[in-house]
């Protein structure tokens, strides 16, 4: 799967790509125009349908990012004025409020400190008292690696009779994620995480609901590209033009479907809990503190405490050395912490290795106790 000479990415996104899905990219220059992209796009589409599983609302697929999902999702629902509540439970819950706050909406918040999840009981208290247009929650947040009850907080909101919002781009492909079931009005990932396609894609799920509120909103949708009601036909008919569509990087994205699909999802599911149980058990062996409370620790990606605030040594000396890359913290906790990505391709065994890699440095480094209880069968 992998080349000698790449390195092995466990940062969270952009991650490593097959050799597949490479090599499309490398394909002749696929022209936005004509019957080889139109099919190609229309099976991309579907394909996205079958790992969100939605069968009932709309799919999109178009050039962008994790945030071009985001602010889609902000711009095309809510008017100025509005009142919507955040979610947060680290950096990209921040993000979120400040899109709301960018866009005009009355943005309230409440921050879930130190690994803890949001609290759907809490949330349903603040619906009884407030009423809100929609409710932005992050599925995983990528900072502190929270997993959140995402379908009991869209329950509270369904009750409510609010528009519930969740940003999956660390979660769908490694976390289960079931649209139609699910009964939010948006789903929204990025093409680089656990999907295993080069960066430049977005994807997104809406209910009818979600649609139907933009089209009956007063106010018109104060976007050209971020709009999804523009967007909305050009997935039924590609021939339409809105802008160019990065074409290699769906040709990549298609393959990558095609490749999830081909492993089947539910078994990309419990392949995601196995690297995530992995990095679990190393983590504790390693004598390091989570960020994510116990419970709420993602499959798709680690988040740690190392106590010697040498995480940039670690990062360096792992990719100088080991040839394998990991991420620090964000911003203030750029020393404090390290972060894993374990998703995408990445089978158990490459895992493994790495990790031992990893628990070598943290050592070496006097990150970790000398004695490393690694669990599993000894190697040599
Ligand atoms: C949870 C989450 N949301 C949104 C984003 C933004 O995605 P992008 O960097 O692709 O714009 C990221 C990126 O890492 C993310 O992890």
């Amino acid at each position: 799967m992998f080349q000698m000479e790449d390195k092995l990415l466990l940062i969270p996104g952009p991650t490593n790509l097959t050799k597949r899905v490479r090599d499309v990219m490398a394909l002749p220059q696929l022209p936005h125009v004509g019957a080889v992209f139109y099919s190609m796009f229309k099976e991309t589409v579907g394909l996205a349908r079958y790992v969100f599983r939605n069968e009932k609302g709309t799919q999109f697929v178009f050039t962008g990012t994790g945030t071009t999902g985001m602010e889609s999702s902000v711009v095309s629902l809510i008017s100025h004025g509005d009142r919507t509540l955040t979610l947060m439970n680290g950096y990209f819950g921040h993000r979120m409020l400040m899109l709301n706050q960018v866009h005009g909406a009355k943005a309230d918040s409440v921050e879930y400190p130190n690994g803890k999840a949001a609290d759907p009981d809490e949330l349903r208290r603040k619906l009884n008292k407030t009423k809100y247009t929609a409710v932005f929650i992050t599925h995983v947040d990528t900072s502190s690696s929270v997993v959140n009850p995402v379908p009991d907080l869209v329950d509270e909101c369904a009750k409510a009779g609010v528009l519930s919002v969740v940003d999956s781009v660390c979660a769908i492909g490694g976390v289960p994620m079931d649209f139609d079931r699910l009964g939010a009005d948006i789903v929204f990932t990025a093409s680089q995480k656990a999907l295993a396609a080069a960066p430049g894609a977005v994807l997104v799920a809406t209910s009818p609901r979600a649609i139907e509120h933009m089209e009956k909103r007063k106010a018109p949708i104060e976007s050209y590209y971020m709009n999804l009601l523009r967007w909305k036909p050009i997935m039924d008919d590609p021939r339409m033009y809105l802008a160019t569509p990065a074409t290699q990087v769906l040709l990549a994205l298609r393959e990558a479907l095609t490749e999830v699909k081909e492993e089947g999802i539910e078994n990309r599911w419990a392949r995601h809990r196995k690297l995530g149980e992995l990095v679990r058990g190393r983590v504790e062996a390693w004598g390091q503190r989570f960020v994510a409370e116990e419970g709420h620790r993602a499959d798709t990606v680690t988040s740690f405490w190392v106590d010697k605030n040498n995480a940039g040594d670690i990062q360096s000396t792992l990719e100088k050395e080991h040839g394998i890359v990991v991420a620090r913290g964000l911003y203030d906790d750029r020393d404090k912490m390290l972060r894993i990505g374990h998703f995408g391709i990445l089978t158990p065994s490459v895992l493994s290795k790495a990790l031992d890699s990893v628990g070598e440095v943290m050592v070496e480094l006097g990150a970790a106790p000398g004695q490393l209880k690694v669990p599993g069968p000894k190697r040599k």
